[in-house]
Order: structure tokens, then C-alpha cells, then sequence
């Protein structure tokens, strides 16, 4: 029951019936695809930046740094501590694409819980690249598993456009 309203409060949010009755597709989810793509996007430039800066365990502790969520980093943690912030984000905003793009979207909708379950594997590895101090192999899984991630969002994205995009030339 509450399921069933949960799944009806997504769907008024993500489509709409167009004239023809075929379900139409908000911009919204194409934003939101867009968005998560690009956060995915940062956080690696920003993992990458501070890998190449041999800071890598600047920040011993996790899911935080030393100054909590808010408090001011420590320079010498200040892009870890970026990089954590803003997988955080991005993280949010694929498992947000994953529940509004609709089920009739089916490949944008495949790649898209991909990514959410993808993301949520690199989180733990996060904590265990921490945790191992960079252990080759964690660090290459972690790199590889960012990509992924990067290829189903883009997927996800150019899906959600060319469905919409496809329904609007053939009303
Ligand atoms: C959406 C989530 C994430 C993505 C896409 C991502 C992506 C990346 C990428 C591409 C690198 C560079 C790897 C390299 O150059 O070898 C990196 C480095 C790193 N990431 Fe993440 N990351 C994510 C989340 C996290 C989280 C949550 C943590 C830990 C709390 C974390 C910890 C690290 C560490 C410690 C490094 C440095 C590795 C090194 O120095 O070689 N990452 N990340």
C-alpha cells in the first residue's frame, strides 16, 4: 500500500501522460541525469588530483575527516576531504536519477540502478583504500569501479535524451 503510493508519488513527478496517452518524460530526470554525471565527473578529477599529490591517506579516518562534516579541513587533508564531500554528493544524485528515471525508460533505467549499485561498492572500497593504506589493488579496483560508474551515468543520460527526444518527433 504504501509502496504502491510511493511508486505513484515518483511517477507524477518523473512522466506524464501525453496526448496520444503514451507516458512523456520530464526534463527534471534529464537534469538530474545530467547533474549526476557531472558530480561523478568532479569527484574523480578531484581523486585524481590528490592521488598525483601523494595524499592519499592525508585522512586516516572514514566516512570523516579529523573536522567532522562542516568544521574547517586541515590543509593537509583539504582535497581528501573535497573528494569525500563530493562523492557524497554524487552518490545521492545517482541513487535520486535511479529512483525517478521511470521503469518504461527500461535501458536508462538499467543503467541507471548499475550506477547506484556500482556506487555504492565504491563507497566501501573508498573505506578500504583508507583502511588497506592504498593497497595497489584495492586503488586500481577503486579507479576501474570510478569509470564504470562514469560510463553507466553517461548511459543513463544520453538513454533518458534520446527516449524523450524520440517520443517528441513521433507526436
Ligand atoms: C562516487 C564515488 C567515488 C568516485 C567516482 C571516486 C573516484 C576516484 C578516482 C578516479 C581516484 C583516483 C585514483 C587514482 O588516480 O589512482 C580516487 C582516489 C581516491 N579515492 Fe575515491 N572515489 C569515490 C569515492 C571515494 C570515497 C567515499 C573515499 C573514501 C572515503 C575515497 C577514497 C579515495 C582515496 C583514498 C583515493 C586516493 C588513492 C591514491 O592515492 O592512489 N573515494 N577516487
Amino acid at each position: 500500500m504504501v509502496l504502491h503510493a510511493a511508486k505513484n508519488a515518483v511517477l507524477a513527478v518523473t512522466s506524464q501522460k501525453g496526448e496520444t496517452g503514451e507516458p512523456k518524460l520530464k526534463r527534471s530526470v534529464i537534469v538530474i541525469a545530467f547533474i549526476s554525471l557531472g558530480l561523478v565527473y568532479t569527484t574523480m578529477l578531484v581523486g585524481v588530483y590528490f592521488s598525483s599529490l601523494e595524499q592519499g591517506v592525508a585522512c586516516t579516518e572514514w566516512p570523516l575527516c579529523p573536522n567532522g562534516l562542516f568544521g574547517p579541513p586541515e590543509e593537509k587533508y583539504l582535497v581528501e576531504y573535497a573528494h569525500r564531500l563530493i562523492a557524497a554528493i554524487a552518490a545521492t544524485f545517482i541513487y535520486a536519477t535511479a529512483i525517478m528515471v521511470p521503469s518504461s525508460v527500461r535501458r536508462a533505467k538499467k543503467a541507471a540502478l548499475v550506477a547506484a549499485t556500482l556506487v555504492s561498492v565504491q563507497l566501501v572500497l573508498g573505506l578500504f583504500t583508507v583502511l588497506t593504506s592504498l593497497q595497489p589493488l584495492v586503488v586500481a579496483s577503486h579507479l576501474s569501479t570510478g569509470i564504470t560508474i562514469f560510463a553507466f551515468a553517461l548511459l543513463t543520460f544520453l538513454w533518458v535524451g534520446i527516449w524523450r527526444k524520440q517520443r517528441a518527433t513521433a507526436q
